[in-house]
C-alpha cells in the first residue's frame, strides 16, 4: 500500500513513521512518499524516516520528492500536513491580532482566518493532482484550519476526511484517569474542529464523566487553564481551544507577555532537524513530544486502517454535518464520532446540544463558511465579513483594521491581495 504525505518534510513526520512502524499489523504500508518543496529539510526527514523503518525491521521504502505528481501517483491514501509560509507566517498569525486586542492563534480568530486564506487555494491545487493521478485515494487532512480546509475539499468533490488529535488526546487522558485501556473509552465529542466539548465518557457502556469530574475535576480544569466551576456549569469538558473563548482577555494578556508559540516551535524544530541529521538517531526523538501533535499517528493509522479495511468502527473525525446538528447547514463540517468504512465516515446521531454552547458552534460555523468564501474568492470585503462574523473579533472597527493588517502581512501568499 502506497501512502503519500504532502508536507512530508515536516518535523512531525517521524511521529507518523513511528506510528506506521509500531502499528504495522493494522496497516501494511509498502511505500511512503514524502513530498515537500524544501529539499534540504526533506532529505533530513526522509533520512531519519528510513533509519527508523530499518531499525524497526519494517519493509516500507521511503520516496522523497518535491514533485506532487510523482509522490501521489498510485497512492491509496494522501495525508495533507502542509503549512503554507512555515513558522514565519504562523508567527504573524499569532502576533498581529494582539495589536487590536484580539487573541493570536494560528487556527482560530483572525490568525486562523489568515491561515485559511493562505492554505485553501494551495490544498485545492494539490487535491486536483491527487484526483488526476490517484483518483481512488482518500485524502486525510491534518492541515489547519481543519474544519475549513475539509469543507473546501468536500465542496470541490474530493474524497476527504479531516482529522485532529484533540479527541484521541482526551481519550488517552480519560483512560489514564480511569486506569483502563484507551480502547474501552468512547467520547461524546461534539462541535467543530478546535471548538469541541466532551459531553460524556463511556466506559463499557456507562457514562463515567460525572464521576471523573468529581474525582479529577480540579486537575482537568487546571490543565485547561479554566475554572472547575465552568466545567461544572457546562457539565462537559471543553477542549483547550475553548480557553481562547472562555478566557479570551486573560489569554491576550499572557500572549503579550511571552514569546509566540511559533518562535518556540521554530527553536524546537532546529533542534529536531539536528537530531534527524545524526545517523545515530534511529527512533523518534523524545523532544518531538514537546510538539502539540501527540497521538496523531495513532489517530491517522486507525482512520486509514478503517477506510481501507472497511472496519466500520467509530472514530472522531471532521465530516459533513448532513443534519447531525440540526442548527447548522447540512453542508457545514463538524467534528463528531462517525462510523468509518470503505465508503467514508458517517456521523452517528448526536443528542441535542445544550443552548449553553450550541450558539457558539453556530456562530463559528457561520464564520467558517464566510472564511472559506474569502479564501476561494478573495477580496477585502469578504475578509472583513469573516472577521465580523467571528466571535473573537466581531467589532466593526477592529475587523476593518485587522483586514488591512492581515492582507498586508500575507500579501506574498495571496495573489489577489
Ligand atoms: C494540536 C492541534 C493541531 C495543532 C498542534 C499545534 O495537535 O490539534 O491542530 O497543529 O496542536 O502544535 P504545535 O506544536 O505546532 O504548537
Ligand atoms: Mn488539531
Amino acid at each position: 500500500m502506497k501512502l503519500a504525505v504532502v508536507g512530508g518534510g515536516s518535523t512531525y513526520t517521524p511521529e507518523l513513521v513511528d506510528g506506521f512502524a509500531r502499528l504495522r499489523d493494522e496497516l501494511p504500508v509498502t511505500e511512503i512518499a514524502l513530498i515537500d518543496p524544501d529539499a534540504a529539510r526533506l532529505e533530513l526527514v526522509a533520512g531519519v524516516s528510513r533509519r527508523m523503518l530499518a531499525h524497526a525491521g519494517h519493509p516500507a521504502r521511503v520516496l522523497a520528492t518535491s514533485s506532487v505528481e510523482e509522490g501521489v501517483a498510485g497512492a491509496q491514501v494522501v495525508l495533507f500536513q502542509l503549512r503554507v509560509g512555515g513558522q514565519a507566517a504562523r508567527e504573524v498569525d499569532e502576533t498581529l491580532p494582539l495589536r487590536c486586542g484580539c487573541v493570536g492563534q494560528e487556527t482560530t480568530g483572525a490568525g486562523g482566518l489568515a491561515k485559511a486564506l493562505r492554505t485553501v487555494p494551495v490544498v485545492l491545487e494539490i487535491a486536483s493532482v491527487v484526483r488526476a493521478l490517484a483518483p481512488q485515494a482518500w485524502i486525510v487532512d491534518f492541515t489547519n484550519p481543519v474544519g475549513i480546509v475539509t469543507r473546501a475539499l468536500l465542496d470541490a468533490g474530493h474524497r476527504a476526511i479531516g482529522l485532529c488529535n484533540v479527541a484521541i488526546g482526551f481519550q488517552r487522558s480519560f483512560a489514564g484517569w480511569l486506569g483502563v485501556e484507551p480502547a474501552r473509552v468512547s467520547l461524546g465529542h461534539v462541535g467543530l474542529n478546535h471548538l469541541t466539548w466532551e459531553r460524556s465518557v463511556h466506559l463499557d457502556g456507562e457514562d463515567v464523566l460525572p464521576a471523573i469530574l468529581r474525582s479529577h475535576g480540579q486537575e482537568i480544569a487546571d490543565s485547561l487553564g479554566l475554572r472547575l466551576g465552568l466545567l461544572e456549569r457546562l457539565r462537559s469538558v471543553p477542549s483547550y481551544y475553548l480557553r481562547y473563548f472562555y478566557a479570551h482577555d486573560a489569554v491576550v494578556r499572557e500572549q503579550r507577555a511571552k514569546p509566540s508559540r511559533a518562535a518556540e516551535v521554530a527553536a524546537l524544530e532546529r533542534r529536531l532537524l539536528e537530531m534527524y541529521a545524526d545517523p545515530a538517531v534511529v527512533t523518534k526523538p523524545e523532544l518531538l513530544s514537546e510538539r502539540g501533535g501527540a497521538f496523531y499517528s495513532e489517530a491517522a493509522v486507525a482512520l486509514i486502517a478503517s477506510l481501507l479495511g472497511d472496519r466500520g468502527d467509530v472514530q472522531i473525525v471532521n465530516v459533513r454535518n448532513g443534519g447531525t446538528l440540526p442548527f447548522l447547514d447540512d453542508a457545514a463540517v463538524i467534528e463528531v464520532p462517525a462510523a468509518v468504512g470503505a465508503g467514508g465516515a458517517v456521523p452517528l446521531p448526536v443528542p441535542p446540544v445544550e443552548p449553553l454552547y450550541a450558539g457558539l458552534i453556530a456562530h463559528v460555523s457561520a464564520y467558517e463558511r464566510l472564511a472559506l468564501d474569502a479564501a476561494l474568492h478573495g477580496g477585502a470585503d469578504r475578509v472583513r465579513d469573516a472577521l465580523l462574523a467571528h466571535p473573537l473579533v466581531g467589532q466593526d472597527e477592529i475587523a476593518e483594521e485587522l483586514t488591512g493588517l492581515l492582507l498586508e502581512a500575507n500579501r506574498a501568499h495571496l495573489p489577489w491581495a
